[in-house]
């Protein structure tokens, strides 16, 4: 059905058309060129009325717009299109920009399912269902899982516009063709998550595994404390880490250099001491996280499950150290696999995961922020880098993608965006992913909760899509709190209600 025409200048990547009913932002026409049909995605929509165009006052309006509904040639449907290649070779899997520009007066006829379905919903059991069209509903939206594991993806977006539910569903996905999901959990999110194959871990650090430097910063020892630091780096030698009671040991080192410089070094004492405070309080108030008995902390992670790392009651700079540690762990037990079934090579310990594995870092800004190094930000990135040879699989999740790392950023091979309203998230992805266009990039602000615009490896074309919503999530829906308040009300009535009976109860027994 031919539903417009090309009008003005063409370009080879470009259109604007003249319709006979608004065209949508997001929704696919064919351009029926000389050369063979053109795939064209709606990426700006106008409307205009020719009575209601120069209107001085509320009289004149009200009598432009009789005339503007009785006149067929009173509004214009004018909207850009951009061209994403030959329908033929896109079904395919090519993207072939046509050389020459369509003419003006080219007819723009509707897209067919048959036209769509197989560049959305390509077979092969890379290709998982997310969701759909987001104009073109009956059309199924796939994404390829290879790709994802291959060349990482970035999710973006506002906070609560459907981050995790993508995140859920794509693990979910993953697991049910068997394969390793970790989850880095930092808001716990995910454990209530209601699938069978979840291992819901809690994160855990072996001080013993750890560096002087990393030590310090699970400690809390400040940056700044610079005494304390070195003492703390004297003191943690190979013996007191491979001794039995790791803590005493090291606080007996610890009281070992505050009694060698108690005459030359008087400061030594005080900070010594501190130093002392803060392993007391990794004993107490942090043994859930320190442990000195975890001999392996990824031995917890189980290959063919959804392992979500709970990470939510360790501090900032205590889930930076875990974080890396992981990572870094994760990344030289790929190695170790490739290497072994690669070469034969035998491997100073048996690799845990014997196929390709999916990591994702939610909160990323929190951990590969664009303004600091930190550890964790050095094993995203070489991960981001290498991973794609090793078979692990990175995905970055952030609300604020104008504090990510910008390298990292670029080295997803795949984007999710969600709506995002602020400009400089906005540019930060525009600058970081080239297969995004402006224009796409200013329909952000207008996506609702589960939209979003895909791009990259792990899509044929860019595609504004509806994700599906996981019903095995629960936690993450916006929190009712004027119900919560009724309720609660009700019930301190009824609690007021039964102590006041009390009371009297107690006054008549006195
Ligand atoms: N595809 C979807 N379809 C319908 N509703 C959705 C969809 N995705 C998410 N939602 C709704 O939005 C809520 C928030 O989603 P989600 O927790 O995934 O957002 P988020 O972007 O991860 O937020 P945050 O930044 O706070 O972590 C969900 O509880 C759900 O109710
Ligand atoms: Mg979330």
């Amino acid at each position: 059905m031919i539903i417009g025409y090309v009008i003005g200048e063409s370009r080879p990547t470009k259109i604007t058309a003249l319709s006979s009913r608004p065209l949508s932002i997001g929704e696919y026409t064919i351009i029926d060129s000389e050369e063979g049909k053109i795939l064209g995605l709606v990426e700006k929509t106008y409307v205009s009325s020719v009575a209601l165009a120069d209107v001085k006052n509320f009289d004149e309006a009200a009598e432009s717009k009789e005339i503007a509904e009785i006149n067929r040639r009173d509004k214009g449907y004018t909207s850009q299109i951009m061209i994403l290649g030959f329908l033929d070779k896109l079904q395919k899997g090519q993207a072939i920009i046509p050389a020459i520009p369509p003419l003006p007066g080219t007819e723009i006829l509707e897209a067919t399912s048959q036209d769509l379905e197989k560049i959305f919903g390509p077979d092969g059991v890379q290709w998982i269902k997310i969701g759909s069209l987001l104009r073109n509903p009956e059309i199924v939206a796939k994404v390829n899982l290879n790709k994802i594991v291959s060349r990482h993806i970035g999710i973006l977006a506002m906070t609560g516009m459907g981050k995790s539910n993508l995140v859920s569903l794509i693990a979910k996905q993953i697991n049910d063709l068997n394969g390793t999901v970790i989850i880095f959990d930092y808001h716990d999110d995910y454990s209530s998550l209601s699938i069978p194959k979840i291992n819901v871990i809690d994160a855990k650090i072996n001080p013993r595994l750890l560096d002087a430097e990393s030590l310090g910063e699970v400690l809390e020892i400040r940056d700044n404390a610079s005494i304390q630091q070195r003492i703390l780096r004297m003191a943690f030698t190979n013996q007191v880490k491979e001794s039995k009671e790791f803590w005493e040991a090291l606080n007996d080192q610890v009281e070992e250099i505050i009694q060698l410089n108690k005459k030359d070094k008087k400061e030594y004492t005080y900070s010594g001491g501190r130093v002392q405070d803060k392993i007391d309080d990794a004993q107490h108030k942090f043994s859930d996280i320190l442990d000195p008995g975890v001999m392996d902390p990824i031995g917890l992670i189980k290959e063919g499950r959804i392992n979500i790392l709970n990470i939510s009651s360790l501090s900032e700079k205590q889930a930076n150290v875990a974080m890396s540690y992981y990572l870094q762990e994760l990344l030289n037990d790929r190695k170790d696999a490739i290497r072994a079934k690669n070469i034969k090579q035998t491997t100073k310990r048996n690799p845990r995961f014997g196929s390709s594995i999916f990591v994702v870092i939610e909160e990323a800004h929190v951990f590969i922020p664009k303004t600091e190094d930190t550890q964790a930000k050095y094993w995203a990135s070489k991960i981001a880098r290498e991973g794609r040879k090793f078979g692990i699989g990175l995905g970055v999740v952030s609300q604020r993608p104008r504090s990510l790392d910008p390298n990292i950023v670029s080295q997803m091979g795949s984007l999710a965006i969600m709506k995002i309203i602020q400009e400089d998230d906005q540019s930060q992805i525009a600058s970081a992913a080239e297969s995004i266009s402006k224009n796409l990039v200013e329909q952000l602000t207008s996506l609702n909760v589960g939209d979003a615009i895909l791009v990259g490896q792990w899509v044929n074309l860019p595609s504004i899509v509806h994700i599906e919503q996981v019903k095995e999530k629960t936690m993450g829906a916006d929190q009712d709190a004027v119900t919560e308040w009724a309720v609660a009300k009700k019930f301190n009535g009824i609690a007021k209600e039964s102590t006041q009976k009390l009371i009297q109860k107690d006054l008549l027994v006195d």
